[in-house]
């Protein structure tokens, strides 16, 4: 990757586009509204709180990031998107109950004019959901046609400068990469002929590539993971990536595990188990949609860990990974891991972590981040996978011939040395050897 030249400044709206009006994509679509109005603080968003330490620790150098890199205003920001259910975001974001009824009715008239353009959706690919708000289309290839149609309308009827889409909908059911993903020519005759290996998540990738807009997938099935789209997306000069958000016990994984690595404490089993009952452990209480996220949450500690490099640490140890739907408990997940690990001559200890977290308010955060980064990464001319955004996902996409890397505090100073990079300002390795000369 080449650093940018120049970066065109954010002027004029920003379009944000979500596959899926469930219970992440309507709790930012209310939250960057309720900050608007000045009602509320965007915890959890490090483009709306977070600083940048620039030069050395002597300057007092601390921008915040949003004015070091300029980022979009949220002001600027417009909502849109697409869902299986006709509900407006208001409706949904009622349904999905992870706002409280004195939250919500601020952004009532707000959320009541957003309402999801009719998806393409089947169901083979989303077991358990059914709905009538769906395009219907002569094969694969007439459906992506109807999604640039959607994104083009959208840009032209709100007057919008720039658009970015993330991937909100369901988890899909479980598929590797095949020949049809292999290239591009692949995988547009493969959408006329209607290929079972081409998921409706693949269509939205391949439509907004197509339209140059920015692509994040924050769920774990391919969707834009396919050589085909990561070449697509290089050819039209387009920021993509993925997978699935990192929010709750994968976040607190990725803090955990480089712990003892850092201590050379080994580990035995990781035991991690959810209960969850919103419409997303409904989906994933089917099997195909399960395994997806199943792949996807047991990553993270071989990457860490290591086990080639360190065998009598980590060669052996047992990773199991349990979500159960469980209704009453709606978008508040409870998510336990019991973690045995080894000490000094092979003593064992335990660690019990008992998280009792919201999976969409650690999500959302995520999605206005993404957003503002792509946009960022788009106007500096930076293309195909932006691996310094890892930082964000539970598996992270990268190049073909790298591991992707897992650990969050790597993760979180390589996104800041991309942007001092970006930038032209001197990295920061924490060296700190010229304070004591
Ligand atoms: N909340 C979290 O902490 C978290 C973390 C990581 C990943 N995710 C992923 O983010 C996604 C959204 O989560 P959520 O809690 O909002 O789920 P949700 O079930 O509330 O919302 C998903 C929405 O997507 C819609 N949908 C499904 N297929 C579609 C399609 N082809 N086109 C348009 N809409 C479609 C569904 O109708 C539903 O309204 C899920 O895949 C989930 O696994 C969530």
């Amino acid at each position: 990757m080449r650093r940018p030249v120049s970066i065109a400044p954010p002027k004029g709206k920003l379009g944000v586009l979500t596959p899926g009006m469930g219970a992440v994509a309507t709790t930012v679509m209310a939250g960057v509204e309720l900050v608007r109005q000045g009602h509320s603080v965007p915890v959890g968003s490090l483009t709306q709180m977070g600083t940048i330490r620039l030069g050395r620790r002597t300057e007092g150098r601390v921008p915040k990031i949003s004015e070091f890199v300029k980022l979009a205003g949220l002001k600027d920001i417009v909502f849109g998107g697409w869902d299986i259910y006709p509900d407006s975001a208001y409706m949904a974001a009622a349904k999905a109950g992870v706002l409280d009824a004195k939250d919500l009715a601020k952004a009532q008239k707000f959320l009541k004019g957003i309402k999801p353009m009719k998806a393409a959706f089947d169901q083979n690919y989303v077991k358990n959901l059914s709905g009538t708000n769906v395009k219907k289309g002569k094969n694969k290839f007439d459906l992506a046609e109807q999604i640039r149609d959607d994104i083009r309308s959208f840009k032209k009827k709100n007057k919008l400068d720039r658009l970015v889409m993330v991937w909100c909908g369901s988890t899909e059911v479980f598929m590797k990469a095949q020949d049809v993903h292999k290239d591009l020519q692949s995988f547009e005759k493969a959408m006329k002929a209607n290929h079972a290996a081409i998921a409706p998540s693949m269509l939205y990738a391949y439509a907004a590539i197509a339209e140059e807009v920015p692509y994040a997938n924050g769920a774990p099935n391919l969707s834009v993971d396919v050589p085909a789209l990561e070449e697509f997306a290089k050819a039209k000069s387009v920021p993509i990536v993925g997978k699935d958000f990192k929010t709750g016990q994968t976040l607190m994984k990725t803090v955990l595990a480089p712990a003892f690595k850092a201590r050379m404490l080994g580990l035995d089993g990781w035991f991690s188990t959810n209960i969850l009952g919103n419409r997303d452990g409904e989906v994933l209480d089917d099997q195909g949609s399960f395994k997806t996220k199943e792949e996807s949450k047991l990553g993270a500690l071989e990457y860490i860990l290591q086990p080639k490099v360190y065998p009598e640490l980590y060669g052996h140890f047992c990773h199991k990974v349990r979500i159960n739907y469980y209704p009453p408990r709606g978008d508040n997940k409870e998510g336990w891991d019991n973690i045995d690990i080894f000490g000094w001559l092979g003593y064992p200890m335990q660690i019990k972590v008992d998280f009792l977290c919201r999976d969409s308010i650690l999500a959302a955060p995520i999605v206005l981040d993404l957003v503002l980064f792509l946009d960022l990464a788009k106007r500096a001319g930076m293309r195909g996978i932006q691996e310094w955004l890892s930082f964000y996902f539970k598996s992270p996409m990268c190049a073909p011939e790298l591991y992707p890397e897992h650990d969050l505090f790597i993760q979180l100073m390589k996104l800041k040395n991309t942007l001092r990079w970006m930038m032209g300002e001197e990295l920061i390795t924490h060296l700190g050897a010229e304070y004591y000369d």
